[in-house]
């Protein structure tokens, strides 16, 4: 099968290279997925399980991307749950070979069924930054209506999900970015925006949770922006600072099929609305994923047309 594969981890997305690889095997409880679209995190390829497998043995070339839209082909010994033939999406296994290729060997746990009216596309852009958004508000932020929100990045892939959420969970939502990122986060929802460039954060004052995907200095001076008893929620790795009288989390992103349930039903009756950009081909793949400029929204490779 076709596949994008990396083999050198200080070449990062440059050293991308379109290969042939041996179609997977469905093992235990697995199902193996045709690919029809994939998504794909551009930090991926400074994460250790990119290049090396649970018991630190390299394991390049490696096929990058953990987020698919595609069609079940194969059941893997005691796979319940899906059939053969099912429209499926979701999130795939941090140290498995990924979802920029063909096929995909993935856990049938860590899929939902996507529904026939949701566009494999769409499908393929939503399981990373709708599931962090869900899982960093609900789960890890507990979100309550009438609470302030920091969304860092809101015209983001993450943060335009976060603003969304957030707005519809009832909170008040401060986006933040760059300057050309105002109106884009305002059309996700955002009630206020901090152009990080130019303005100061610490103008928009106390905060019940910070959701931050920047980190560094901006996750610092967020610390000090939550009130007595909120929380700062991280994506990017422990916070250099914690809240004075609050709590800090961060965590990492976990497949769950009836959170990506929740997420795709949102997109199909309009309260979601996906923040997709460049949409290439396989072959163009490489290329994609090494733009000359800046360009808004969440990257999708068609693996079928
Ligand atoms: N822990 C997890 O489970 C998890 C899950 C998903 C993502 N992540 C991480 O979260 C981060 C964001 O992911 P994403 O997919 O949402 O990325 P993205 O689509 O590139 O969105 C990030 C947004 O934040 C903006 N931004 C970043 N630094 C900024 C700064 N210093 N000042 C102003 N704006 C800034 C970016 O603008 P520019 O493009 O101009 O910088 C961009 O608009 C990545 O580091 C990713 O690895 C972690």
């Amino acid at each position: 099968m076709k596949a994008i594969v990396v083999t050198d981890q200080a070449a990062g997305t440059a050293g991308m290279k379109l290969a042939e690889r041996p179609e997977p095997q469905a093992a235990i409880n697995d199902v193996v997925v045709q690919v029809q679209a994939s998504g794909f995190v551009g930090t991926e390829l400074s994460w250790p399980s990119t290049w090396t497998d649970r018991l630190e043995r390299d394991r390049a070339p490696s096929i990058p991307g953990h987020e698919l839209a595609g069609v079940v082909t194969a059941l893997g010994y005691g796979t319940t749950g899906l059939s053969v033939g099912q429209r499926v999406f979701g999130l795939t296994d941090w140290y498995r070979d990924g979802t920029l290729a063909e096929y995909a060997a993935v856990e049938a746990r860590n899929l939902a069924p996507l529904p026939g009216d949701v566009d494999f596309t769409v499908g393929a852009s939503l399981p990373i930054s709708g599931l962090t958004a869900w899982q960093g508000l609900v789960v890890h932020g507990r979100l309550q209506a009438g609470q302030r929100v920091i969304a860092h990045g809101a015209a983001g892939a993450v943060g335009s999900m976060v603003t969304q959420l957030a707005r519809e969970f009832g909170a008040y939502v401060i986006g933040t970015g760059r300057a050309a990122d105002r109106q884009r986060a305002i059309d996700f929802g955002a009630n206020a925006f901090v152009d990080l460039d130019n303005e100061a954060l610490e103008d928009v004052g106390e905060v019940d949770l910070v959701f931050d995907l920047i980190g560094g200095d901006i996750g610092k001076r967020s610390a000090r922006l939550v009130r007595a008893g909120g929380t700062l929620v991280s994506i990017v790795g422990p916070s250099e600072a914690r809240p004075a009288d609050g709590l800090a989390i961060d965590f990492v992103v976990e497949s769950d099929r009836a959170q990506l349930g929740e997420i795709v039903q949102r997109v199909r009756d309009g309260r979601l609305r996906t923040n997709i950009g460049v949409v290439a081909p396989l072959d163009d793949a490489v290329a994609a994923f090494n733009p000359t400029k800046r360009t808004p929204g969440k990257t999708i490779i068609r693996v079928r047309p």
